[in-house]
């Protein structure tokens, strides 16, 4: 097992083209008592071979509280970080170690330090799209799902600095009539949408509703008729009695959608570039037969210090804590 590299972030060993990928990944799941957990953005296969698909508070959730030995996070760097942060006992492994974040890369743990030195009496709010290092600086994380309420569970004249996406931190800012201060943050795929282009297909499209992760400029989110987190998005386009959606997040999220209604119909909103719709490219490094080689070889493996798990785990648990006094 020593003999495998995972010089390129993965594991480069070449795969037998007459396996059934499906198959193989479900017996080593068996075998060796792993759990996949996966984000909606990740590619359909991978959600189909997931033994829970999720929002970045539900992923966290079921990695607490998982008996399984092994965690295998189709995700991003900073999700099985606070999957191992969570449940340090478990191996966790990543299909791929580059698969990281432009919004948690926007937040150097050095700068925010002195960020939040200079600002001494007021409570650190952080979106759980961080660093551990991050996390480790920070009182309580939040995700798009509960970041309203765990806000609002602040007295309002309580000083609070808001990290590390400055675009939900000002639609929470405009929710809540805070006035938080925002670092400077934010996420690529998020920022890319094209409100030009927006409008020409609301125009093309007049009975579709535009739903909108927070995660979006303003600009855009002024013109969403639903705002939420990725789960937020799913459950309102499941429920609701419209049949057209016009999405602006990550395209992944549109399997799950059409799915649950297959009569109804999602179109991806199109971003500023020459791209039809919007991938995360960190989220889309994940490949099933990633997936089949780091079960199989058990690596990359994620490794922590346990003083920063410690650290982390904190505001951490306070986020879950009240999270269930929520009911979320
Ligand atoms: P949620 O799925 O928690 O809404 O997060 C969206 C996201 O950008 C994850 O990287
Ligand atoms: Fe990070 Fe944005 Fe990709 Fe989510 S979608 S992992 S916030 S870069």
């Amino acid at each position: 097992m020593n003999s495998i590299s995972i010089e390129k972030g993965y594991v480069e060993k070449k795969i037998d083209p007459t396996l059934d990928l499906f198959e193989e990944i479900s017996h080593l799941k068996k075998t060796k008592n792993a759990i996949i957990l996966a984000h909606y953005y990740q590619n359909a296969d991978i959600q189909d071979i997931a033994d829970y698909i999720g929002d970045s508070l539900g992923l966290a959730q079921q990695a607490e509280k998982t008996q399984a030995d092994i965690i295998l996070f189709a995700g991003v760097h900073f999700m099985a970080e606070t999957a191992k942060i969570l449940n340090p006992s478990k191996k966790v492994l990543i299909p791929d170690l580059k698969a990281g974040c432009s919004l948690a890369d926007s937040c150097p743990p050095n700068d925010f330090a002195a960020f939040k030195a200079s600002h001494p009496d007021h409570v650190v709010l952080t979106y759980v799209n961080c660093t551990a290092e991050i996390k480790a600086l920070s009182d309580v994380i939040v995700t798009s799902t509960n970041a309203e309420q765990i806000v609002e569970s602040f007295p309002k004249d309580q000083k609070i600095i808001f990290a590390p996406d400055k675009n939900l931190g000002a639609y929470l800012n405009k929710k809540t009539g805070r006035n938080m201060v925002l670092w400077d943050g934010s996420c690529m795929v998020h920022e890319i949408f094209s409100l030009e282009k927006l409008i020409k297909l609301k125009a093309q499209n007049p009975s579709a509703k535009i739903i909108a992760h927070p995660e979006c400029e303003a600009a855009i989110l002024e013109h969403a008729d639903f705002i939420g987190s990725t789960s937020a998005l799913l459950a309102y386009t499941k429920k609701t009695e419209h049949k057209e959606f016009i999405v602006l997040t990550e395209t992944g999220i549109i399997y799950q959608m059409q799915k649950a209604s297959p009569d109804k119909t999602f179109i991806p909103a199109p971003p500023n570039n020459n791209c039809a719709c919007n991938d995360c490219p960190y989220m889309k490094l994940n490949t099933l037969e990633k997936i089949y080689n780091t079960l199989k070889y058990e690596q990359p493996e994620l490794h922590m210090d346990p003083l920063l798990i410690e650290r982390a785990k904190k505001p951490i648990l306070k986020m879950l804590e009240l999270s269930a006094r929520f009911g979320l």
